[in-house]
Formats: C-alpha cells, sequence, structure tokens
C-alpha cells in the first residue's frame, strides 16, 4: 500500500490518527489514518458499508470513537459536535435534502443558526463579519448568487446540490466533509460539480469527498483513501489507486452492489425534506446537526 499524505507546504487542516468506532461486533472503522490539507481535495471511496459515513460520524462527533482527531493541530476528539463545528469543521449528510419552501438563501440561514448565535453575536459585537455577509460570502464560493431567491424546485439538481455544499460552507468553514454530495447527478453534471468542487479547493478549504462516482472522484481528487470493512487498504493519487491490485479486488463483483446503492440515491434525493428530523440510522438527513 502507498502511504501517501500532504505536499510538506499544504496546511494540513485535518488529521486522524488510529481513528476507530465499534458498532456492538461491528468494526465499522480500525485505525484509520487520514489526513486533508488546505485547498486539497481527499477522496474517501469504497464498497457499501465499507464505513465511509462512520468516518465521518466519527471525525464530527456523531459516532463514538476511539484514537486521535486534529483539526489544524487540535485534538478535538472530544469535543461535541457543536464544539468541532466552531473550529471550522463542517459536513453534509447523505441525503441531506434542502428545504423545499425555503429560498435558496433562506436555506443557507437555517445553517447560520446552527453555526451557533452566540458565535455570530461576538462576529457582530467585535465588528468583523457581519452575518449577512456570511450567506452571501457561501453562496459566491459556489457560484449561485443569482439564484439566492429561488426555491430549491426552481434550480437543476446540480445547483440543488451545491446549495447543499455552500450550507456546509457558512461560515467560518476551513474544512467540509461531503458525504456522496454528488449523488443521483447524471455523468454530465457530475463533472460541472467536480469543476464547482475545485473551485471551493481553490479558495483554501480542504475538502473530504465520498463518492461512488469513481470517475468523479479519479477526476477531482488530488489523493484518495479506499476503505474496505472499516480499514485503509489503500491511498494515493488517482493513478496509483486505479492501478492498486487490493483495490481493484475489493470493487471485483461489486458492480451490481454500485448500481442498487446509485439507485438508493436517486431515491433519497428525491425524498422530502421530513427527513431532516429522522433520527434512524447514520444516514439520516439532517444538515445542521450541530444542533442535537
Ligand atoms: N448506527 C449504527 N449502528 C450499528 N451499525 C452501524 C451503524 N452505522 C453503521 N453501521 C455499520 O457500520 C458499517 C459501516 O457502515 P457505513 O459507515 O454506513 O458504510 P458506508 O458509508 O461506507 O456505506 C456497516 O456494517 C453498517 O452496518
Ligand atoms: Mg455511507
Amino acid at each position: 500500500m502507498t502511504d501517501t499524505t500532504i505536499s510538506a507546504d499544504a496546511e494540513l487542516l485535518l488529521q486522524t490518527r488510529g481513528l476507530s468506532v465499534h458498532y456492538g461486533g461491528v468494526t465499522a472503522n480500525a485505525d484509520i489514518d487520514i489526513t486533508v490539507g488546505a485547498g486539497e481535495i481527499v477522496g474517501l471511496i469504497g464498497p457499501n458499508g465499507a464505513g465511509k459515513t462512520t468516518f465521518v460520524d466519527a471525525v464530527t462527533g456523531f459516532a463514538k470513537s476511539s484514537g486521535e482527531v486534529l483539526v489544524s493541530g487540535q485534538r478535538i476528539d472530544r469535543a461535541s459536535p457543536h464544539r468541532r463545528r466552531r473550529v471550522g469543521m463542517a459536513r453534509t449528510w447523505q441525503a441531506g435534502e434542502l428545504f423545499a419552501d425555503l429560498t435558496v438563501e433562506q436555506n443557507l440561514a437555517v445553517a447560520v443558526q446552527r453555526v451557533g448565535l452566540r458565535a455570530l453575536v461576538t462576529d457582530v459585537l467585535n465588528g468583523s463579519r457581519p452575518a449577512a455577509g456570511v450567506v452571501e460570502k457561501a453562496l459566491d464560493v459556489v457560484g449561485l448568487t443569482d439564484v439566492a431567491d429561488r426555491r430549491p424546485d426552481e434550480l437543476t439538481l446540480g445547483q440543488q446540490k451545491l446549495v447543499g455544499v455552500a450550507r456546509a460552507l457558512v461560515g467560518d468553514t476551513r474544512l467540509v466533509l461531503l458525504d456522496e454530495p454528488a449523488a443521483g447527478l447524471d455523468t454530465h453534471e457530475s463533472l460541472a460539480f467536480g469543476d464547482e468542487l475545485r473551485r471551493i479547493a481553490a479558495t483554501g478549504v480542504g475538502i473530504l469527498l465520498i463518492d461512488h462516482d469513481m470517475s468523479l472522484v479519479l477526476d477531482v481528487c488530488d489523493r484518495l483513501y479506499v476503505l474496505d470493512f472499516g480499514r485503509v487498504i489503500a491511498s494515493g493519487t488517482p493513478t496509483e489507486i486505479q492501478d492498486d491490485p487490493a483495490v481493484v479486488a475489493a470493487y471485483l463483483g461489486s458492480a451490481e452492489v454500485e448500481a442498487d446503492t446509485h439507485a438508493e440515491s436517486a431515491n433519497e434525493a428525491g425524498t422530502p425534506p421530513t427527513t431532516e428530523s429522522s433520527t434512524t440510522g447514520t444516514d439520516a438527513g439532517d444538515t445542521g446537526g450541530e444542533s442535537r
């Protein structure tokens, strides 16, 4: 296995050391060491059930874990999800829908409230970022300023997916963990979405990208980690990963599973935002989990 880390000059945003999660007898994450640098897009791929969502849950504080999680060199593995959000780390949720009745701007404003009113009041008192500017900035980064007043159903699916990303970028987000943010997009939309992710990363944001679309991840990621049964079985550049026998083996015969997952994701994308408050399972959709 190739052990690739970020280049020496990139600022280290996320580092996990020996991160493990156990669900009863199931080891969902085993000793995971991952890094994400500023401006990097790092892929996390693996077959269905490999532990990708669990990893995001563990890093963001929604799953009980052992091992270390550092954001910008600071240990946060004992902190609440809310406090982890405040160090500039945000996530999206698999099947995280938008509020259909709210405009794009309002969908982001909801996320502002969840960043923490106290933090924003402090910002205002300090004369730094006024709350209103926070939403505009996030819209600008993903290129959605022109559709700020539209409702989600007036947008293309690709734009809707970007609203989901923008919601995570609201506030001083430096690091985003995206759990299948492109699910349901066709190849063309997926490539356009990838271009937007590149633009976001170019602003210095570090991105951990989970996706089943191999052409997207291989195209857009600087580096990738491959999970299988909770373990990192390979890491490296897209070229290195493609040729790795362990990766090929993990994916061999999983074509059917992949197809099923795509169908599932497409269905999830079409479900109403009532799942926002769902508490069933780790994949339940709620963008602003830090309020829980
Ligand atoms: N809340 C949970 N309770 C018990 N087992 C879970 C829970 N969440 C995930 N698992 C199990 O952990 C493993 C990894 O799941 P998950 O992280 O969702 O995989 P992926 O996102 O890669 O598809 C699976 O075996 C899954 O059944
Ligand atoms: Mg998952």
